[in-house]
């Protein structure tokens, strides 16, 4: 029973140990939206919109920036490049949430 305790303590350890040494280099890199000054923390969900987006909308044609188009303007757009990217309802959500969070 107590080796068990100590494997599990060593385990925790380690992991803790590597999830320090990870969170160290993240610093220097240089954020995800170089265009304005203000950096922008993605929540998980807003991560995985924005992943979405580099990896679904750009098959055709380079990224936009989603500071060119007003919400507005993305609206009817990103309902055309729904059916183009074969994206269902909650990804091109989350894609739109992506966009809508960086204007
Ligand atoms: C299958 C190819 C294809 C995919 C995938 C695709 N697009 Fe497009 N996209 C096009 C074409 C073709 C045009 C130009 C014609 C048009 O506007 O419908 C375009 C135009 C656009 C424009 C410019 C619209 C304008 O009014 O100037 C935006 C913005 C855009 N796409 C965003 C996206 C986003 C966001 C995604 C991912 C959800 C995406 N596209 C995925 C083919 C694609």
């Amino acid at each position: 029973m107590k080796a068990k305790i100590l494997i599990l303590a060593a385990a925790i350890l380690i992991v803790v140990s590597c999830g320090t040494k990870k969170a160290a280099p993240a610093t220097p890199t240089t954020p995800a939206v170089t265009e304005t000054s203000k950096i922008i923390e993605l929540t998980p969900e807003l991560a995985e919109g924005k992943n979405l987006y580099e990896n679904s909308c750009a098959r055709c044609h380079k990224l936009y920036d989603p500071k060119k188009f007003s919400q507005e303007e993305w609206k009817p757009i990103l309902t055309r490049m729904q059916k183009k990217a074969k994206l269902d309802d909650s990804q091109i959500a989350s894609i739109s949430n992506y966009i809508t969070s960086q204007l």
